[in-house]
């Protein structure tokens, strides 16, 4: 099995991705960073150990993440999608677990020293805590295998505005240095997942299914499957985090294309990921595309497929 560690802002639908890790074959999770996003970062630990002991994982390690951004800003939590407690005020049991005795930066060092080329990390909110593992490691995005990351949306509106994505948008700057790192990058957009949709009645299906997570997640989600009701017209949901799981399961499920993606970090288009296609550029004057690592994009998904691996 492919070995991941999750870095979560958990969040409904990184709830479903996790509970869903934990039920697929292909891969075998190590651990759990947290960081702030939906919720704070205290708050997304709490949780990261109520859905692991939720999953009846008692023994996953859950590694508490960084505060706030790099640029020291303060977070403002999406408790309007994800409710004040971040799992769609269900008032979920506390945890009996703790936190992790390193902070998410040194458990990811750790982690892809210890194995080198081994571990893929499945990136689920603002990428803070990955960037700064960069940068404070050398060799870290070539000691990790690759990195998952929901975020960005390209060539197309955002979910925050018109120029960006959520997990983008609260640390622009933490995209940019994991997209120009030299890791092997795989970003799974809002242009993908808004096409993968669980609507009312697959939701309820799940609900139906007579599994302890179906009914778990068809409680969580009611609250998040409202917001969709009131913000995009939507009977469902769009799948956001399990869709980006879904990559780390199976990439060739979407299609990649391959360039140079820059973040911009302030004004009116503050976190809009901005992706090459590779059309010839005026290469001098610090264009800031060029001569850049590239990552791979996904620009397009086997919807119904992916929609069935998550389902099951
Ligand atoms: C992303 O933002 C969060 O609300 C979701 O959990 C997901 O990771 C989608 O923009
Ligand atoms: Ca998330």
């Amino acid at each position: 099995a492919k070995k991941i560690i999750i870095d979560t802002d958990p969040g409904i639908d990184d709830a479903m991705a996790i509970l869903m890790a934990f039920n697929s074959p292909e891969l075998e999770v190590l651990g759990l960073t947290t960081v702030f996003g939906n919720v704070t970062t205290a708050l997304a630990t709490t949780n990261a150990l109520h859905l692991c002991e939720v999953a009846g994982q008692h023994a996953i390690p859950v590694a508490q993440g960084e505060p706030r951004p790099l640029s020291g800003e303060e977070p403002l939590p999406a408790d309007f999608v994800h409710g004040t407690d971040g799992l769609g005020n269900t008032n979920p049991a506390a945890p009996s677990g703790r936190a992790h005795e390193s902070a998410a930066v040194d458990f990811l060092i750790a982690a892809v020293n210890k194995l080198p080329g081994e571990i893929t990390v499945v990136a689920l909110g603002p990428c803070t805590n990955i960037a700064k593992a960069i940068q404070l490691d050398p060799s870290f995005a070539k000691k990790v295998a690759q990195i998952v990351f929901l975020g960005g949306c390209f060539f197309r509106s955002g979910n925050v505005n018109p120029a960006c994505e959520a997990n983008v948008f609260c640390d622009p700057k933490a995209a940019d240095v994991v997209f120009t790192s030299g890791a092997d990058v795989l970003v799974v957009g809002l242009n993908v997942t808004e096409r993968v949709v669980l609507t009312t009645s697959d939701l309820e299906r799940i609900g139906n299914s007579g599994t302890k997570f179906g009914r778990y997640i068809a409680e969580v989600v009611k609250f998040y499957a409202e917001w969709h009701l009131k913000s995009d017209h939507l009977q469902g949901i769009f799948v956001h985090d399990p869709s980006a799981m879904t990559a780390a399961i199976d990439p060739s499920l979407f299609s990649w294309k391959e360039g140079v993606v820059r973040v911009a970090e302030t004004g009116l288009c503050r976190g809009h990921t901005l992706l090459d296609m590779g059309t010839k550029k005026w290469g001098e004057n610090g264009n800031p595309w060029v001569d850049q690592p590239k990552v791979k994009v996904a620009l397009d998904v086997r919807a119904e497929e992916v929609k069935r691996l998550i389902m099951n």
